[in-house]
Formats: structure tokens, sequence, C-alpha cells
């Protein structure tokens, strides 16, 4: 045997080996893929963070991608350009730890934007986009610190309500930085919200109170000013009907009246 054949021997399965391993890596993609943009690793195991680090930072997203890997439990998504969480969007990453979504366009979270969270997730980062406003429910029953600066919030009373449905230590580290860009009390805007001490809810409650009480006074007194204007205008009429009746030829009593008789009989 010469020296080109033991080659020949030995290279051509070697050959057909790797082809048939590119053919299987092309045609069999691995249980969880990577969505289109971003890059996904195995965290570090001193971490004890055991899943996969997915990173689609700066990608031009305008959409949060639907074929995150279950095990996912970073996600960084900022500097995108996502404008709306789709209800649940998240709910199939149960181990999901930090989430990041600095620097997109949101303006506004839904009731379900975090549904499936609850358990796990300790960060979630909202800051600068353009939130302005929130479900009443959005962020409860959720553990994590949420980081909100960098967003034009209308303080409302359903930002008073979300924030208040969040645990303690974490309503005050969150509302601490939310800042009103506008406000249901006109004075209040540019405020930190902590400084907007009035209750917002009973303050929406009040004036739809105060709008009830107008518009049964309006009622009322559009009432009162037909009975009036109905009782005057009965009133001319009477009179005018007792002057036509008054000045009709009164009629003399004859002597043969029937009523008469019957008074002589
Ligand atoms: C996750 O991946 C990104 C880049 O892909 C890296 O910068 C970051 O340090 C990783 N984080 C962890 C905790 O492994
Ligand atoms: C989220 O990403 C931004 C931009 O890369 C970064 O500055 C920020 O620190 C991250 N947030 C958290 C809570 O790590």
């Amino acid at each position: 045997m010469s020296a080109l054949d033991v080659w020949l021997s030995r290279s051509i399965p070697m050959c057909l080996l790797l082809q048939s391993l590119v053919l299987m890596a092309l045609c069999f993609p691995p249980a969880s893929m990577c969505p289109k943009g971003c890059s996904c690793l195995r965290t570090d195991a001193h971490l004890h963070l055991h899943g996969l680090n997915v990173t689609c930072s700066r990608s031009r997203l305008k959409e949060i991608p639907r074929d995150l890997p279950a095990e996912t439990v970073l996600l960084r998504l900022d500097h995108n350009h996502i404008s709306a969480i789709p209800e649940r969007a998240f709910a199939g990453l149960r181990l999901l730890r930090e989430l990041n979504l600095s620097g997109n366009a949101l303006e506004t979270l839904g009731e379900g934007a975090f549904a499936g969270l609850e358990g796990a997730l300790q960060l979630l980062d909202l800051s600068h986009n353009r939130i302005s406003s929130v479900h009443k429910d959005a962020f409860s029953r959720l553990n994590a610190r949420i980081v909100v600066e960098d967003n034009p919030w209308h303080c409302d009373c359903a930002l008073q309500q979300a924030l208040g449905g969040m645990a303690a230590h974490n309503h005050e580290a969150t509302s601490t930085r939310v800042l009103c860009r506008s406000s249901e009390l006109r004075d209040q805007d540019g405020q930190p919200y902590m400084a907007v001490d009035a209750d917002l809810c009973n303050l929406a409650k009040r004036t739809t109170d105060y709008a009830m009480l107008v518009t049964m006074f309006g009622w009322f007194a559009m009432v009162i000013s037909y009975v009036v204007y109905y009782v005057r205008q009965n009133q001319e009429d009477a009179r005018r009907h007792l002057e036509y009746l008054k000045s009709l030829p009164s009629k003399p009593k004859r002597p043969d009246d029937p009523e008469d008789i019957t008074t002589v009989v």
C-alpha cells in the first residue's frame, strides 16, 4: 500500500463523518434555538444561575422575540425599538431572573405584561422608555426590583394602585424614582411621585362625584324652570278663560226652569 492509499483510506471516512455532522446540524437544530438577533450562552456555573444568558441588545428588534428559550435566566432586550409588551409575552420563562427592557419605546404596560414572572424575577429594568401609564395590576405579585427612571409618567390613580400593589420595600424604592411628567393634580407636574401626597384615586372619585352633582343640579334646575313656566302659562290661560267667561252675556233666569220646578214641587 502506498502512502497515498493509507491517507485516502483514513481521510475518506473522516470526510464522510464530518459531512454527515454538518448535515445533521443543518437539518436538526438543537431543541432550544436562539432567537434571531440574540446570543444565547450557558451561564457560568459559579453564578448559581443555571440556564441561558440571552442577549438581544441593540438588535433593532421591533417586538419581543416569540421563540425565547424556556431556560432563559437573564434576558437583555435593551436598546431596541420595542413599543409594546403583549399579554403574557414572557409567560413561558419561569426561570427568568433579570429582564432588561431599558432604552426601548414602551408607552404603556398592560395587565398581563409580566404574567408568569412572579416566582423568579428579581430585576426588571424599564428605564429610558416612554411609559406614561400602567395598568393598576401590571406589577402586582412581582417581587422584582423595578427600575423606572426616565419615563414620562402620568401620575394618576392607576399608577398609584400599581405602585401600591408592590411589596412594601419595592414600593418605597420604586416610588421615589417616579417623576410625574403630568399629573391629575395640575400643580404636581414635574414633581417626584413621592411628593404627591394626595390620594389620586379618591381625587378621581371626588371629581366624578362633583360632576354627577353638577349634572343632577342641572337637571333639577331644568325641571323646576319647566314647572314654573308651565304653571305660569296655565295661570295665564286660566285668567284668559275667566275673562272670556265674564265677557259672555249672562243668561237671565227664567221661572219655568226645570230646577225651579223641582224646588217648588
Ligand atoms: C451574558 O452575556 C453577555 C454577552 O453575551 C455578557 O456581557 C454578560 O456578562 C453575560 N452575563 C452573565 C451573568 O453571564
Ligand atoms: C440594562 O441595560 C442597560 C444598557 O445596557 C444598562 O445600563 C443597565 O445597567 C442594565 N440594567 C440593569 C439593572 O442591569
